[in-house]
């Protein structure tokens, strides 16, 4: 277990191999900061190519870091090969030695470091119990099914009792009944371990459900580093609020007047959260953000107002999903299972007040709303 710190932290791939090449615009990462708790689950997300993995492979060693300092227990390991940081890597690409037993797979590590047999042997069997692959010890990986697969390749990490996790993607492999069984397993082994782990993911369900904070990442930089529940609540920019959040925030261009906001087929009254609009500025354009599940169908008498013609309709069973042209544009709403409705017809849908995101339409940031517990990082969009 450790603390791992990331001090301004960049990555630029040109520098170094074209002279006169390598500039802070291209960074593959840039300014990262980050301070983890001892034994934290940290969770990156982001757009493909956003810098997930660069900074996996700057943590372990991999990579370089061109600017900023990495340290892990609070030692600074940027002399420090991979081998010696004391972290353990389960990647996408997991492969274990096909012609190795699934024990000699987990152990091989241990074995290059000339570990003594019955260590190894006492490793290989616990970590195997908390894998719950006992049985398949004896096996080749082209016996394995692909979880059972997955599983051999977290215990070839589990094995090297690592002071950090870095774990790149691990499930992306597996079906999608597989990969909710698995995220499980990870958490529940978290728990146990209390490891210091790095998640990077695509899937906002699985960094939801897995973060005890998650890091959100969008070219390079952060966006914001923050709880699951407040980066839902919370977002500190529209990427944010677009980016986590399923079926994704709609987004109307409104005209603020007087604390009320509007545009073709909506009005919104903005409340007390939203103070710094109200006050600052009477009048101006500004990005409202409404998420589906927070429309819902009204009578009509509703302050709230969103008005549309539906254009697609999705049953889902447990919901229904409505996409609806409101004046130019396509807002999304989550109504009951239950709702009938159908293509062509006209709805009128209400939102509460306190559910409503307002995004500054220059720089894109949040404003007004903000957590009691300010743990936010924001960036410009
Ligand atoms: N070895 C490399 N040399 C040059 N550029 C690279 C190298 N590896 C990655 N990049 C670039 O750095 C940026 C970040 O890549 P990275 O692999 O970190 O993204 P990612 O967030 O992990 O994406 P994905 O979700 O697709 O895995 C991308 O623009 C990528 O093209
Ligand atoms: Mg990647």
């Amino acid at each position: 277990m450790a603390i791992v710190e990331l001090k301004n932290v960049a990555k630029n791939y040109a520098q170094g191999l074209v002279k006169g090449k390598g500039d802070k615009s291209s960074n593959a990462v840039d300014n990262f900061n980050l301070v983890t708790r001892d034994g934290e689950f940290v969770v990156l997300v982001g757009p493909s190519g956003c810098g997930k993995s660069t900074t996996m492979r700057m943590i372990a060693g991999l990579e370089r870091n061109t600017e900023g300092e990495i340290l892990i227990g609070g030692r600074d390991v940027s002399q420090v090969p991979p081998k010696e940081r004391d972290i353990a890597m389960v990647f996408q690409s997991y492969a274990l030695y096909p012609h190795m037993s699934v024990a000699d797979n987990m152990g091989f590590s241990l074995k290059l470091k000339k570990r003594p047999a019955a260590e190894i042997k006492a490793k290989i069997e616990e970590a195997a119990q908390t894998l719950g692959i006992q049985s398949l010890l004896d096996r080749k990986p082209r016996e394995l099914s692909g979880g059972q697969r997955q599983r051999v390749a977290l215990g070839r990490a589990i094995v090297r009792d690592p002071q950090v996790f870095l774990m790149d993607e691990p499930l992306s492999n597996l079906d999608a009944k597989l990969r909710v069984d698995m995220r499980a397993e990870i958490v529940k082994l978290h728990k146990r371990l209390k490891v210091t782990t790095f998640y990077v993911t695509h899937d906002q369900v699985e960094a939801m459900t897995m973060g005890e904070r998650i890091v959100v990442m969008k070219d390079g930089r952060i966006q914001q580093i923050d709880t699951p529940i407040n980066l839902y609540e919370f977002p500190a920019n529209r990427f944010v609020a677009g980016f986590i959040g399923n079926p994704s925030m709609n987004f109307l261009r409104a005209r603020h007047a007087e604390g009320v906001v509007s545009g073709d087929g909506y009005r919104l009254t903005l409340d007390d959260s939203h103070r710094p609009v109200v006050t600052t500025r009477n009048v101006g354009d500004v990005w409202v953000g409404i998420r589906p599940e927070h429309l819902r169908l009204s009578d009509g008498a509703a302050t709230n107002r969103v008005e549309g013609t539906v254009d697609v309709v999705e049953t889902l069973g447990a919901v229904t999903v409505v996409q609806l042209s409101v004046g130019e544009h396509s807002v999304t709403a989550q109504l009951p299972g239950h709702q009938k409705v159908e293509i062509g017809d006209t709805l009128t849908l209400a939102c509460d007040s306190d559910k409503l995101h307002l995004f500054d339409t220059d720089s894109e940031l949040a404003i007004g709303r903000e957590p009691a517990e300010q743990s936010s990082v924001a960036a410009k969009a």
